[in-house]
């Protein structure tokens, strides 16, 4: 019997990982920029917790979750997103009373959600993602997006749209609610069965509804954008005015609705338009969420924050045929000939290593021929070759794979030689 990876799931090999670790890097390093600091939460938590936190209407709650029983009978959920496990920490913490506002935070790791897999939309998917909370400067909406679209952008994407939208604070989304219910009734049975109950639940998510995308009264539903009163206009005016600012280029598109429940303001979207990048092109999702802190036990406290699943982030690089920078091969690979060669191998491993550079050696009892190649494979940039005479000499050969240039260096100046030569720098 032989055990295949769950649907949805998979693999990530020597030769793909470096792409994940070096967007990993990226955006750790461009969160030390905008001041975020990373926070790891639990991958599992008390379902209740989304129930609440996501919302119950959703289809994430819905139908997506993983969620099960542990041996004392509660019920936990392997987290279907990050921003409700980063809410709770800030509560049970009381990151609230530290000095410093907002609490900036990130993180990056895996989240999990039943949905059917395709290009781009896996079960076990990495989110990385940032959580502003504790300000409600309509700066920090444009810091977000630009963070966002900052690290699309220094990895080469360039096909990229930022969609926003405002839905408004409670009595805005309050009067829109009842534009839509009042707009859809009169056709409620034309809808999808879903879209029957979003009409008494969550009749924004109407306006989301790939089944009824196509009815005729989806056109002409209300806006959102016409219900918002003066103080929501007005906030939404100034997260463009910041954007354009910042100098990030955005599309206002009212009929966005994004598929989390706590959302108020400001949300967005960050779409790829890349040719051929296939059926879901939202890349990241994001938004305020004014009163999810309160709804999760906290005091008031506003909230703006943004994901991004690393699985479309590099979808879109395939899509633009971006080759990521990655670095390829090793520094050094020892080839040593006879058992006292093969010993002290070790020892030059070691101090190179200690010096920071990559170094291997065979360890399958290889000809030198095949040591060579071996070397090859790997793409060593210097291989260093010791036989029983130079070890007699100690001496140590070190042949340059770019020029072919080979030159014998006493022993002990070996490693002080390769990394000055690796630094570009001429050996004495
Ligand atoms: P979301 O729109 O559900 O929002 O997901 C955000 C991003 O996660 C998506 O744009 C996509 O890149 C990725 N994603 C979602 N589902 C999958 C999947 N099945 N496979 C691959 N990638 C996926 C949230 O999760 C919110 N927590 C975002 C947020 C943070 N809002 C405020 N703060």
């Amino acid at each position: 019997m032989s055990f295949q990876i769950p649907r949805g799931t998979q693999d990530i090999l020597p030769g793909e990982i470096e792409k994940w670790q070096l967007i990993e890097e990226k955006a750790k390093e461009i969160c030390r920029r905008y001041n975020y600091h990373e926070i790891r939460t639990p991958i599992f938590e008390h379902t209740e917790l989304f129930q609440r936190g996501v919302g119950d209407s959703t289809d994430i709650v819905q139908k997506e979750m993983y969620t099960f029983k542990d041996r004392g009978d509660r019920s936990l959920t392997l987290r279907p997103e990050g921003t409700a496990s980063v809410v709770r920490s800030f509560v049970q913490n009381k990151m609230f009373g530290n000095p410093q506002q907002p609490t900036k935070l990130y993180y990056i790791g895996p989240m999990f959600r039943y949905e059917r897999p395709q290009k781009g939309r896996m079960r076990q998917f990495v989110q990385f993602g940032i959580e502003a909370l504790g300000s409600n400067d309509p700066a920090i909406d444009a810091e977000v997006m630009a963070l966002a679209m900052e690290l699309y952008k220094e990895l080469g994407l360039k096909h990229l749209k930022l969609i926003i939208n405002s839905l408004g604070d409670t009595d805005s989304r309050i009067a829109h609610r009842e534009a839509l219910v009042e707009h859809f009734r009169p056709v409620v049975e034309e809808l999808c069965e879903d879209c029957q109950s979003r009409i008494e639940t969550n009749p924004l998510r109407i306006l989301d509804c790939k089944k009824d995308r196509n009815h005729p009264k989806m056109e002409s539903a209300p806006s959102i954008l016409d219900y918002l009163n003066d103080s929501s206009r007005e906030y939404f005016e100034q997260v463009k005015a910041f954007l354009e600012e910042l100098n990030v280029p955005y599309v206002v598109d009212p009929t966005l609705v994004r598929g989390l429940d706590y959302y108020n303001h400001t949300a967005f979207e960050i779409m790829s338009e890349a040719p051929g990048f296939g059926a879901i092109t939202t890349l990241s999702g994001g938004g305020r969420y004014n009163g999810l802190v309160e709804e999760i036990g906290g005091p008031e406290t506003p909230g703006i924050g943004f994901a991004m699943s690393l699985e479309r982030f590099l979808v879109a690089l395939e899509a633009e045929q971006i080759e990521l920078p990655l670095e390829q091969g090793i520094d050094c690979y020892v080839v040593s000939l006879g058992e006292g060669p093969k010993k002290y191998s070790m020892s030059i491993l070691k101090q190179l290593r200690k010096a920071g550079l990559t170094a291997d050696r065979d360890y399958q009892d290889k000809k030198m021929k095949a040591q060579f190649k071996a070397a090859d494979r790997l793409q060593a940039k210097f291989v260093l070759v010791l036989g029983e005479d130079e070890l007699a000499k100690e001496v140590i050969n070190v042949k340059d794979m770019a020029t072919g240039e080979q030159v014998e260096v006493p022993l002990s100046e070996a490693k002080d030689y390769i990394m000055k030569r690796l630094e570009g720098g001429t050996a004495s």
